[in-house]
């Protein structure tokens, strides 16, 4: 489980760079994207994370249920600032910070008691990300998406075999999954599973997924009806609630 770090500084350190070139700017500008004037004071919410500290190797328990996902937190440069009060991309838990998709699979986990797999790519994304739309994950991603690329992955499951369900949880990026999402899905064959999708978006929903998982994957059993959440949501998600996705869905593992 990734943990992240409350550091207290970080504002006291902007402070002290801005205005010493581009550099120091774009951490300026950065930093009041996320954090709204009435927040000035919370410098110490402003939190880093460090990825050393994500473990996302699967080690197969003896469950047969997979639970794979891809987050923007583990999957960014290492160090960087976010306002943890502010922004619905992420959920605190004491002094951890968790992506939202991890949160959701964290609850899954609890319900199914499967096996997590975190999608990582071997290239970290940028980790600057605002409101603006012009930001360096925002440009990256765009052109990730609009090449349909496959960006390679850092960690792989060792023996996708014994797993007969895989549950697949996805922000929505740019109205689609995440590049690294299609690549997880070329580099299994899911052939004989039952795939269940979960996801959260800014309210754009998980869009085609069912239709794009169905079609890599032909021969999977994948179930239409998505634990799709806005991230506004996300973090007062509990168990039952995925108990009653769960219930739904008719999943009885
Ligand atoms: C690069 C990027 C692009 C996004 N594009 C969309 C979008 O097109 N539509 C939408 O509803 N939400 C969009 N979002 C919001 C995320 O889907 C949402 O915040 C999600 O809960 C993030 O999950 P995570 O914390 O696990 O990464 C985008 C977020 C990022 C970082």
């Amino acid at each position: 489980m990734k943990k992240i770090k409350v550091a207290a500084l970080i504002l006291t350190l902007v402070t002290l760079v801005a205005g010493c070139g581009n550099t120091s700017n774009e951490v300026s500008e950065n930093t009041k994207a996320a954090t709204t004037p009435s927040q000035s004071e919370t410098a110490s919410e402003e939190v880093a994370s460090n990825e050393s500290e994500k473990q996302n190797t699967v080690a197969n328990t003896g469950s047969s249920v997979l639970i794979a996902y891809f987050s923007r937190i583990g999957n960014i440069d290492s160090e960087y600032e976010i306002d943890a009060i502010s922004s619905a991309s992420v959920v605190t838990q004491g002094d951890d910070l968790l992506g939202n998709m991890e949160y959701m699979a964290d609850l899954i986990q609890d319900v199914t008691g499967g096996d997590i797999h975190f999608i990582e790519t071997s290239k970290q994304y940028p980790s600057e990300y605002d409101s603006s739309d012009n930001n360096d994950l925002d440009i990256y991603v765009n052109k990730e998406n609009r090449e349909n690329a496959r960006p390679e992955l850092a960690a792989h499951v060792e023996n996708m075999d014994v797993y007969d369900t895989v549950f697949l949880g996805f922000p929505n990026w740019y109205g689609d999954m995440p590049m690294a999402v299609y690549s997880f899905l070329d580099e299994y064959d899911l052939s004989g599973k039952k795939i269940y999708l979960f996801n959260s978006s800014g309210g754009g929903g998980a869009r085609n997924a069912y239709s794009e998982v169905s079609d890599l994957e032909p021969d999977a059993e994948v179930e239409k009806n998505i634990f799709s959440v806005s991230h506004s949501q996300v973090s007062e998600l509990t168990d039952p609630d995925m108990q009653e996705w769960l219930d739904e869905v008719g999943y009885d593992n």
